[in-house]
């Protein structure tokens, strides 16, 4: 299947993890994927991993907590194939700090990536998507959007943030062709949980066991994946400021 053949794909947060499983299927189904990340040699070496597939990638350098190098960035794929034709918004970090110990610069770089970043980014491609009259959008909340864990507080309000920036865009961009949604996904074992993942004490509330997952296993970046690309599909032409949990049926 070649769903996105000569599509323009922009990968904001691609050089690994959730990110990278994107745009790796993304390049598989026919499009020109540009991975933007601030992790250099990660980025380079997906990209090169990509290409070696037969895929068709770039990378493009970008902090997205710093609104100059994301202008540049998006005007570098502008220069590069005059159009975006999807966005993927997957940048993110989540430190794990308690509410009583959470210091303000924790709280802003978290607040910083995953929502003002959402922002910066969206505001550079979104005016390149509605002179076109079509664009898909994409942007990666959590489970953690509706449901508040202990000790990420700064994380589920900036991805709480990220559903209302989707739903927003939605509202005001449907009128140009334009779908906005969000994927909100569960726990997906990436470099992100690994200090979770290393914890045997957190870690007992996910024994299958215990039955927190109702499909009784972790997920993978690729199960992420493949629902990113559904809602940047044609197929999902008609979805719009939703947000679709990938979660194994925790919230269910
Ligand atoms: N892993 C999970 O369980 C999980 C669950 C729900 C949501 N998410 C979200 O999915 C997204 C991807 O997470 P992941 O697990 O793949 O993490 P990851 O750490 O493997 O990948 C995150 C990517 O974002 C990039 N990034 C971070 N800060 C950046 C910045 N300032 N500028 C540019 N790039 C930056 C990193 O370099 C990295 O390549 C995040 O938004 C995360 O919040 C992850």
């Amino acid at each position: 299947m070649a769903r996105f053949t000569d599509q323009v794909a922009l990968v904001v947060g691609g050089a690994q993890g959730i990110g990278k499983a994107i745009g790796v299927q993304l390049g598989r189904e026919g499009a020109r994927v540009v991975i933007a990340d601030m992790d250099c040699p990660m980025m380079e070496a997906t990209v090169r991993e990509m290409c070696a597939a037969g895929s068709d990638a770039r990378p493009v350098p970008c902090d997205v907590r710093d609104s100059a190098q994301v202008r540049a960035m998006v005007k570098q794929v502008i220069d590069w194939y005059g159009r975006i034709d999807v966005l993927m918004y997957v940048a993110g970090i989540a430190p794990s700090v308690p509410f009583m110990d959470i210091t303000e610069e924790t709280w802003d770089n978290t607040v910083d990536t995953n929502l003002r970043g959402a922002f910066l980014v969206s505001k550079a491609v979104t005016p390149h998507m509605v002179a076109r009259k079509r664009g898909k959008l994409v942007f990666m909340a959590s489970t953690n959007c509706w449901d508040a864990e202990a000790s990420l507080g700064h994380y589920n309000v900036s991805k709480a943030g990220v559903f209302l920036l989707a739903k927003t865009l939605a509202r005001e961009l449907g009128p140009h062709g334009i779908n906005s949604n969000a994927l909100g996904p569960g726990f997906i074992k990436t470099r992100l949980t690994v200090p979770v993942l290393n914890d045997p004490e957190f870690m007992k509330k996910y024994d299958p066991a215990r039955g927190l997952i109702p499909l009784g296993r972790l997920g993978t970046p690729e199960d992420v994946a493949g629902p990113a690309l559904f809602l940047a599909s044609e197929e999902a032409s008609y979805i719009n400021g939703v947000l679709l949990f990938v979660d194994g049926g925790q919230l269910a």
